[in-house]
């Protein structure tokens, strides 16, 4: 390699050096990774062969009328936390080239709809937590190192880094809930539920041995208030407390599992949700936040969506509006109660 050739290779080194570090400059943490399901799928399941794939009108409508892949019709709770972070939106792994995925520096998203914390729990092809975090070895073998002239560095960013997770749901829609009518193998849902919480912390613990050490859990919500679960009767509609039950132990079972897995690994720091009570409140007064409708999908028959997307809670029968995330991620953020012990912006400026 001639003289000016090396000019030229540690110059773009160094220039990919500096593109990494000016995102610290301008952003409260240098990147975002996320793992998890259809809630913060940004696009990733566009590339499996699934029906969960929503990559198609009208979802995304207010995502400038893109269909990116996006369980909402705009931003999700994810996006949301990432642009407050000063970060661009992670894209999906799937949906950025192999050879490009070592440029970004900023974060990449993993999450994968239909997916869960179970290798066994999906519905057509997904991404599972653990193939989330194989793709994520990758990412930090081989393609972060191109943008670090040192391991010291590449540590360091990694450790400013926040790790995101919002799993768990799929487990119970499309696992535990389905096979307890059929077998019951899986024991009573406190069983369960520690099972779930065992495999999500050896995940977690996976992360932290690759570097990462700032992390947001979020818990499974009330799954028996969906459009999908609700009981429906001429006068009267109501969540289904039968499911919610079988759910709530995740969720009640997560800050001592936390809690645990903080003190085996050095140096972590974590931010719990709990969305149960946030959603009580909401649907007890809808109108202090906004909303007409906590009940329906804003989308009715025949996949039209309802005119005032900002008073949905729910855009499908499932995944919840924009308006929705945005509430989320704006108390999860800098509010208290709803993610603790430290919301995000305190978990971006611990050290
Ligand atoms: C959004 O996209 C859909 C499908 O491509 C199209 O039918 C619709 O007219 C678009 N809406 C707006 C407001 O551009
Ligand atoms: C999922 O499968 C992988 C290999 O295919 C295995 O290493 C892992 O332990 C499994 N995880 C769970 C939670 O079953
Ligand atoms: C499932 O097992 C639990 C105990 O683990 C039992 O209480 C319950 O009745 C069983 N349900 C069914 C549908 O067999």
């Amino acid at each position: 390699m001639s003289i000016f050739n090396i000019f030229w290779v540690i110059n773009i080194i160094s220039l990919q050096v500096f593109l990494a570090n000016s995102y610290c400059t301008k952003s409260l943490v240098p990147a975002l990774y996320v793992f998890g399901d259809s809630t913060v799928d940004a696009g990733n399941n566009n590339n499996l062969n699934t029906n969960a794939k929503v990559n198609t009108f009208p979802y995304g409508i207010d995502f400038n009328n893109v269909s990116t892949g996006r369980f909402s019709n705009g931003k999700t709770f994810a996006d949301i936390i990432a642009i407050k972070l000063g970060l661009p939106m992670p894209p999906p792994y799937l949906g950025v080239s192999t050879t490009e995925r070592y440029q970004i520096a900023s974060g990449i998203n993993y999450a994968s709809g239909s997916c869960g914390i179970l290798n066994s729990t999906r519905n057509g092809e997904c991404l599972s937590l653990d193939q989330q975090i194989e793709y994520f070895t990758s990412t930090v073998i081989n393609d972060l190192p191109r943008n670090f002239r040192s391991k010291t560095k590449l540590r360091h960013y990694l450790s400013k880094s926040i790790f995101l997770l919002s799993i768990g749901a799929n487990d119970y829609m499309l696992n535990y809930l389905k096979q307890e009518i059929i077998t019951n193998k899986s024991g009573n849902p406190e069983e369960f539920a520690d099972y779930l919480l065992d495999q999500l912390s050896s995940s977690i613990k996976k992360i932290y041995e690759l570097g990462g050490r700032k992390f947001v859990v979020i818990g499974v919500g009330p799954i028996g208030c969906i459009p999908g679960f609700i009981i429906r009767k001429p006068n009267f509609q109501d969540c289904n407390e039968d499911v919610n039950q079988k759910v709530k132990p995740f969720t009640n079972k997560l800050p001592m599992k936390i809690q645990v897995l903080k003190s085996q690994l050095s140096g972590s720091l974590f931010t719990i949700m709990d969305t149960f009570e946030f959603f009580k409140e909401i649907r007890n007064s809808p109108e202090k936040f906004g909303f007409t409708n906590t009940w329906d999908s804003c989308v009715g028959e025949g996949g039209k969506p309802c005119e005032n997307r900002r008073q949905y809670y729910f855009y499908d029968s499932a995944h919840s509006t924009e308006a929705t995330s945005e509430i989320y991620a704006n108390k999860c953020f800098s509010g208290t109660h709803l993610c603790f012990p430290l919301n995000i912006e305190q978990l971006a400026h611990t050290h």
